[in-house]
C-alpha cells in the first residue's frame, strides 16, 4: 500500500564496466574474465611473514563466507595462499605499509603484502567480493594491486556523553575493518562522564563513571580486538577543558573551588584543570602513565578545544602566574599546559594531537593537529610545519547524507602546502544524540563514504556509483551484526502499535532526523534523555527517495511531451498524500504518531501539490491558483524542521514545484 515506487530506479545497463560492490574502491582492479566458485572448504598455506592474527583473519573469512553458505558442497577445497613479506613497521602517521595485491583465478587465490594489516585488508576485499549466485558462492577473477591514499583514516566515537557498551564499540570496530578504517580514536572522558577505570585514581570512575565505564580488562580486549583487525586505538581525555567528569571526585585539579558534578545538560562548560599547580602535572603524569600501559599505540589526543576561560580569570592566583611569565591572554596559558602535556607524554612515549584550538598558541614540533573547525586551520597547521587529520565536514552527528561527505575531500581547494602533511581523517561520531540502540545506525553506512574518501583515489567521485557499492556493503556489515540495517523497524517494532507500522516506516523512507543543531535546540536533550522517539528510529540518509526522484524530474523536465517518469512521480506524490492520511487516522497520543504528524502533514500536501505540479506541466498550463498560491510557502516548509524531522525530498522535489511555478508565467 504504501511502497515507494524505488523500481523507478535507474537499472544497470548490460554492457556496464565491471563495478563489483567494493567499498572502498582498490587503486587498480582488472577483470580476468570468469571467476572462482568457492567448494566446502579452503586449503591455506602461508609464505613468509607468519602470526597467529592472520591465522584468526582467516578463520573469520571462512567463518564469515559459512554463515553464507551452511549448506555443504561438493568439489575440492579452494587453495589460499597468503604471502606476507615482514611484520609491522609503523611509517608516516604511525601506519605500516598498508598495501596487497590479490590475485583470483579459476584455480585459487593469492594475497601478497608487505605487512599483516595489508593482508587482512586483502582479506577484508576478498570477502566483498565474494557473492552468492545461483549456483552458491563465487568470486570473479581479478588482479587487484591496492593501498589507502591517506595512512591515517579514522572514526571517532564519543562515549563520554553517552556511553556505548563493550559490544557496541566491537561492532563498530568489526565494521571499520570492513571499510579500511585503521584509527578508533577514543573520545573517552567528558564532562558528562569518565568512561573508564583508574586504579590509580579510583575516584575517577566511581564519581565520573556512573553513566558506565570499561574496566582496564575491557579496554584491554577491545583494543586486542582492534588490533586484530589491523586497527589502532587512540585515546582522547579531553583537556583543559570538557573535564568536569575528572572534578567530581577530584576537586583539586580545578581552577575553581568546586564541588562538582556530571554536567547532564550538553554545550561548552567553564569547568577546566588548573594549569598553574604542579600537582596537576604529577596527577597526569601519573594517570598517563597508567593508561600508557593500556593503550600501546604512539600517539595521544589531548583534546584542548573549546577551553572557557571564566574560570582561569576567575582565580587571583591564576592571574598572578599568567603575569608572571608574560602569558598575556587565556590561549597562552593553554599553550603553557599543552607544552607541559607534551613533555610528559613524551615521557611515556607518546605524541600529541590535539583540536586545532591548539593552533592558537606557541605549540612544540611534532604535534599532531585535528582541524574541525574549517579549511582555514589545515593551511595554517602544515603552514607551521605540523602534521593534520582532518575531519571538516566529516562530523556525521551533523546528520548530512553520504554524499555530502563523499565529497569532502581532505585536500581543499587551493591548498598550498605539503599535501604529505595531510595524513589523512576521520569521521566523527559525537555522543550527544545517541544511544546504545543507535549508534549503528548514526554512524553506518555513512562512514563509508569517509572511508573511501580516505582510502581510494582522489578521483573517485560518483555519488551514484558509491552509493550503489555501498548498499552492498551496508547489508554485509549487517552480517557481522551491525544493527542499521534492521534499526527502523527493530525499534518500530518495540515502540509502535502494529498499525502504525507501516505507516509510519513509509514515512521515514522520506524522512531523515533534523541536523545537530537543530535537535540541539528543539529538543534540548540531556544526558540522560531517551532517544526512543521517531527522529531516533529515523536514518540520517533518505538517499533512496531523493535521488530516485531528482532523477525523475529531471528525466521528465527534459522530456518536451512531459511524459518521461511521470508515472512514477504520480505514483511518489500519490503515495505521500496516502501516507499523511494513514497518519492522520491512527491515535496523536502515541508517542511516535504525535513525532510523525508535523511531517506527514507537510508530506501530505507535498504530495497533492506535486501532482498538481505534475498536471499543469504536462499540460502546460498553469497550476490552479490555490496550489501556486501556497507553493513558496510549502518549499519553504519543506526546508524546515517538521518536529525532529526533516523530509528529504529536496532537491528534486523543489526543481519541479518551481518549474510549474515558472510555467504559470509563460506567456
Ligand atoms: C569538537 O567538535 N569540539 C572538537
Amino acid at each position: 500500500l504504501f511502497a515507494i515506487p524505488l523500481a523507478a530506479q535507474q537499472p544497470i545497463p548490460a554492457d556496464a564496466p565491471f563495478r563489483p560492490n567494493l567499498v572502498p574502491w582498490p587503486v587498480s582492479i582488472e577483470p580476468r574474465g570468469g571467476g572462482l566458485r568457492l567448494g566446502p572448504d579452503m586449503t591455506v598455506t602461508f609464505a613468509g611473514f607468519r602470526e597467529a592474527r592472520l591465522d584468526r583473519a582467516v578463520e573469520r573469512y571462512r567463518l564469515a563466507v559459512a554463515r553464507r553458505k551452511p549448506e555443504s558442497e561438493s568439489g575440492s577445497p579452494v587453495p589460499l595462499r597468503i604471502d606476507v613479506s615482514g611484520g609491522e613497521v609503523p611509517g608516516r602517521g604511525g601506519s605500516p605499509d598498508e598495501s596487497y595485491h590479490l590475485s583470483v583465478t579459476a584455480a585459487g587465490i593469492s594475497l601478497r603484502s608487505v605487512s599483516p594489516v595489508g593482508a587482512l585488508h586483502g582479506l577484508e576485499t576478498l570477502l566483498q567480493l565474494t557473492e552468492s549466485d545461483r549456483g552458491g558462492l563465487a568470486v570473479p577473477a581479478v588482479e587487484i594491486d591496492d593501498q589507502p591514499r591517506y595512512p591515517w583514516r579514522g572514526l571517532l566515537l564519543d562515549v563520554g556523553r553517552h556511553f556505548e557498551p563493550v559490544q557496541a564499540v566491537k561492532r563498530q570496530l568489526d565494521a571499520m575493518a570492513a571499510a579500511k578504517l585503521n584509527v578508533l580514536h577514543w573520545h573517552l572522558s567528558e564532562d558528562q562522564g569518565f568512561p573508564i577505570e583508574s586504579r590509580r585514581f579510583p575516584r575517577l570512575q566511581q564519581r565520573g563513571g556512573t553513566r558506565g565505564y570499561y574496566t582496564q580488562a575491557e579496554v584491554k580486549g577491545i583494543v586486542a580486538f582492534a588490533a586484530d583487525r589491523g586497527i589502532r586505538v587512540v585515546p582522547e581525555f579531553d583537556m583543559p577543558g570538557h573535564a568536569t567528569s575528572w572534578f567530581v571526585g577530584y576537586p583539586a585539579l580545578a581552577s575553581a573551588p568546586g564541588p562538582y558534578r556530571l554536567e547532564t545538560r550538553f554545550g561548552v562548560f567553564r569547568p577546566a584543570f588548573d594549569p598553574t599547580r604542579e600537582d596537576v602535572y604529577r596527577f597526569l603524569d601519573a594517570f598517563i602513565g597508567e593508561m600508557s600501559t593500556l593503550f600501546p599505540d604512539p600517539f595521544w589526543h589531548i583534546g584542548g578545544d573549546e577551553v572557557m576561560p571564566h574560570d582561569w580569570l576567575a582565580n587571583r592566583r591564576i592571574r598572578r602566574f599568567m603575569a608572571g611569565r608574560h602569558l598575556a591572554k587565556p590561549a597562552d596559558l593553554q599553550a603553557y599546559f599543552n607544552g607541559r602535556l607534551a613533555a610528559i607524554l613524551a615521557k611515556h612515549g607518546k605524541r600529541m594531537i590535539g583540536w586545532d584550538e591548539i593552533l592558537e598558541g606557541h605549540l612544540g614540533p611534532g604535534t599532531v593537529v585535528q582541524s574541525w573547525r574549517g579549511e582555514g586551520s589545515l593551511a595554517a597547521a602544515t603552514a607551521r610545519g605540523f602534521a593534520v587529520i582532518q575531519s571538516y565536514g566529516l562530523y556525521l552527528d551533523h546528520i548530512k547524507p553520504a554524499e555530502d561527505h563523499y565529497a569532502v575531500d581532505p585536500v581543499p581547494a587551493g591548498y598550498p602546502g605539503d599535501p604529505a602533511a595531510i595524513w589523512g581523517g576521520e569521521a566523527c561520531m559525537w555522543g550527544e544524540q545517541i544511544s546504545a540502540t543507535t549508534v549503528d545506525s548514526r554512524i553506518w553506512p555513512r562512514a563509508l563514504a569517509v572511508a573511501e574518501r580516505l582510502w581510494s583515489p582522489r578521483g573517485m567521485t560518483d555519488p551514484d556509483d558509491y552509493y550503489r557499492r555501498a548498499e552492498a556493503v551496508s547489508r554485509s556489515l549487517a552480517e557481522r551484526g551491525l544493527t542499521h540495517e534492521h534499526h527502523s523497524a527493530t525499534m518500530l517494532a518495540v515502540l509502535a502499535p502494529a498499525a502504525a507500522r507501516a505507516p509510519l516506516a513509509a514515512l521515514l523512507e522520506v524522512a531523515v532526523p533534523v541536523g545537530f543543531s537543530e535537535r540541539s535546540d528543539l529538543q534540548r536533550p540531556l544526558a540522560g534523555t531517551a532517544h526512543d522517539r521517531l527522529v531516533d528510529v529515523a536514518e540520517p540518509d533518505a538517499w533512496k527517495v531523493r535521488r530516485t526522484l531528482a532523477r525523475l524530474v529531471d528525466r521528465f523536465l527534459a522530456d518536451t511531451a512531459r511524459r518521461a517518469g511521470r508515472d512514477s512521480l504520480t505514483a511518489f506524490f500519490e503515495s505521500w498524500r496516502d501516507i499523511a492520511a494513514r497518519i492522520g487516522t491512527l491515535d496523536p497520543a502515541i508517542p511516535l504518531v504525535t513525532d510523525a504528524l508535523p511531517a506527514a502533514a507537510t508530506l501530505g500536501e507535498a504530495g497533492a501539490a506535486g501532482l498538481a505540479a505534475l498536471e499543469s506541466l504536462a499540460t502546460r498550463r498553469p497550476m490552479d491558483p490555490v496550489h501556486s498560491a501556497r507553493a513558496p510557502g510549502l518549499l519553504a516548509r519543506v526546508a524546515r524542521p517538521a518536529g525532529l524531522l526533516r523530509l528529504d525530498i529536496r532537491p528534486g522535489y523543489a526543481k519541479l514545484i518551481k518549474a510549474a511555478l515558472a510555467e504559470a508565467l509563460q506567456p
